[in-house]
């Protein structure tokens, strides 16, 4: 799919990694509809294109990654639409979630309400030292609704994820760095530099390996332990099935870096 085709969003392909940027910055890239429509097709074309090893998701310009869902959007909605567009921001970031590749935010300054939960549903977060991070959605009489009140709770544990939702206090890269929140924090100057760097190191891997880890991991952390185990082993299986697996034990006993074919 052609850039042109989207207005609210970028889509760009370079050195095999997708770029996603929310392209909004003078309203810091809030998520209206139209925005969350291009981004759950994006997460479909970079699902489907063989040619794509990595995704980043990111925010244009130099304030925010996103600051949330569109708050006039939402103003005039009824108890029945608030609920359906919840799913549909849910079901739009559980397709970027679950694409079968691994996807870095590229956290670039604020990172508020589904914004917070944009970077949440990725599976690496790199913040900029200047970001800052919260669910701020009770200072408008609402709670998070892309699924923020379950990936939170899930990533940095239920008594912090209480204590930022219900007080949507925000915090900065630092803090959110501290309670796990996002992996690393880079100074604003070099994101963009240790973003590029960290997908070359991903494309450098199995994607047969990754997409298997993302399955066991994501789906495992949604049921009991022993169904989870018998994921696990599943995948770990179907790994034995791959020419990538066949490559990378060969390499190691070698002693060479391994190429892997990507099947
Ligand atoms: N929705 C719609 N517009 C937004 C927005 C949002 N979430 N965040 C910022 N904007 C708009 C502002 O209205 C403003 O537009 P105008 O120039 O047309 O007035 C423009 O972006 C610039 O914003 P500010 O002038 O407010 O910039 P600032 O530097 O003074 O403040 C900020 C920055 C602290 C991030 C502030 O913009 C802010 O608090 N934004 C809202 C954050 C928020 O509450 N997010 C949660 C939304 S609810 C949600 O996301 C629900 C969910 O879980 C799905």
């Amino acid at each position: 799919m052609a850039d042109h085709e989207f207005r609210c969003i970028r889509y760009e392909i370079r050195d095999e990694t997708a770029w996603i940027t929310v392209n909004r910055p003078e309203k810091l890239n809030a998520l209206d509809r139209r925005t969350m429509e291009e981004l759950g097709r994006a997460a479909d074309e970079a699902a489907a294109d063989p040619g794509v090893r990595v995704v980043v998701v990111t925010g244009a310009g130099e304030k925010a990654f996103v600051a949330g869902a569109d708050i006039r959007e939402m103003s005039t909605l009824d108890a029945r639409e608030g609920e359906a567009f919840a799913r549909f921001l849910q079901d739009t970031l559980d397709r970027l979630e679950r694409l079968g590749k691994p996807v870095v935010a590229a956290v670039n300054g604020y990172a508020l309400g589904g914004g917070c939960e944009l970077a949440m549903a990725c599976h690496v977060r790199i913040a900029a030292d200047t970001a800052r991070f919260g669910q701020p959605e009770v200072n408008l009489g609402l709670i998070p609704g892309a699924g923020g009140t379950q990936r939170l709770q899930r990533i940095v544990g239920r008594g912090r994820a209480l204590d930022l939702i219900l007080s949507g206090e925000t915090i900065d890269a630092a803090e959110a760095h501290r309670i796990g929140l996002v992996n690393r924090v880079v100074p604003a100057a070099d994101l963009q530099r240790t973003v590029e760097a960290f997908a070359a190191l991903l494309r450098a891997k199995s994607p047969t390996a990754q997409a298997r880890a993302l399955e066991a991991i994501l789906s495992g952390g949604e049921v009991a332990q022993p169904e989870a185990m018998r994921t696990e082993a599943a995948m770990f299986g179907l790994c034995f099935a791959t020419a990538d697996m066949r490559e990378g034990t060969a390499a190691f006993l070698e002693k060479r870096k391994a190429a892997f074919p990507g099947k």
